[in-house]
């Protein structure tokens, strides 16, 4: 019995070292170690063996048991570490190929400009108060000294609400009055950003809604030479300290006296080019000292207030300094205009 099973542990192993794949080795095991396997049955005859030969055969029958255990374990180990190594091999990755790029957004040309002006205006002591899209007709108006009925209406295409009296703002203007009634007596020195609305035939010229900065300062003694240093102090960082500016008279309801900003052409420094329409000068901005009525709107006596306010548009800024020629482009959601900036 001791002669078979060292013949069988030397079968066993040899059998083993042939079993090149998972299949082999599970049918070595069941032949080998299986419960009808011939040491299993060696094992189980120890009973019918004589007290004598018993605990050799025992220990021996045992020994071959670890051994084909250890062995299995051996191969089975091997086995795994080689089909590793292969697959590291057939299904190795390039990482030398460059990754795929992310697209990754950016500010809208008239955020840039807008934030632009708004940081420019920060650094001379503006804060930027925010003030709502949807507004009243009395704020919109008549609190601007834009009686209902009056011609100057005409300036300002309205989108009116289906509820009375509630309209969508035509210009930044009515946040002068909220921010004069939230602050009175104080001085007031303040930017208002934000989207403004227009019932306009949409063209390459005008669009229905646009972004402006309005701009306005309260205070005692404040004089029209303010507005004028202030603006001249503001295009000179906006558009370059040798940028040459002129005031234009103008008219608005609620600044009196009125003036509009123009800046020296960046285009064509002044010589005349068709963005400037051959004047060598663009118009940037309208202005005024703040209207005595708005300001006793706004809770301030005009004997002991004055002030100044003004309103830009950020979109026409980027065309002109782009060169861009159609508005709509702004509002077209197309990538091929909105990466270029
Ligand atoms: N609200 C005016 C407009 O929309 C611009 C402006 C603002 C003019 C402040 C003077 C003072 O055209």
């Amino acid at each position: 019995m001791l002669e078979r099973l060292h013949e069988l542990e030397r079968e066993g192993l040899r059998d083993l070292a042939q079993a090149t794949d998972e299949e082999g080795l599970q049918t070595w095991k069941v032949k080998y170690l299986g419960r009808s396997a011939e040491l299993g049955r060696i094992l189980d005859g120890l009973r019918t063996v004589s007290k004598e030969e018993r605990p050799a055969l025992g220990k021996r029958a045992n020994e071959v048991k670890r051994a084909f255990e250890a062995a299995l374990e051996d191969r089975q180990q091997r086995q795994a570490s080689a089909r590793l190594t292969q697959a590291l091999q057939t299904e190795r990755i390039d990482m030398t190929l460059p990754g795929r790029r992310l697209a990754c957004g950016r500010l809208h040309p008239a955020t840039q400009t807008l934030r632009q002006i708004v940081a420019i205006w920060a650094e001379m002591g503006f804060q930027v108060y925010r003030s709502r899209d949807v507004e009243t007709e009395a704020y919109n108006f008549e609190l601007l000294n834009i009686p209902a009925h009056h011609p100057a209406r005409d300036m300002w295409d309205t989108f009116y609400t289906t509820t009375p009296g509630v309209v969508l703002r035509t210009h930044t203007s009515p946040g002068q009055i909220h921010v004069m009634r939230a602050r009175a007596p104080e001085p007031i020195r303040v930017v208002l950003p934000g989207m403004c609305y227009r019932y306009e035939q949409v063209s390459a010229r005008s669009e229905i809604q646009f972004n402006q900065v309005e701009g306005l300062a309260v205070g005692r003694n404040i004089t029209f030479g303010d507005l004028k240093g202030t603006l001249t102090a503001f295009a000179r960082r906006m558009f370059g300290q040798q940028v040459q500016t002129r005031f234009r008279a103008s008219h608005f309801p609620f600044t009196e006296p009125s003036a509009e900003m123009d800046v020296e052409c960046f285009v064509c420094s002044g010589t005349g080019c068709p963005v400037c329409k051959m004047t060598g000068w663009l118009e940037i901005l309208g202005s005024g000292m703040v209207h005595p009525t708005v300001l006793a709107n706004g809770g301030y006596d005009p004997e002991e207030f004055s002030g100044f306010a003004f309103g830009m548009g950020p979109e026409r800024i980027t065309m002109l300094r782009h060169r861009i020629e159609d508005i709509r482009s702004f509002w077209a959601n197309d990538l091929r205009f909105l990466e270029q900036f």
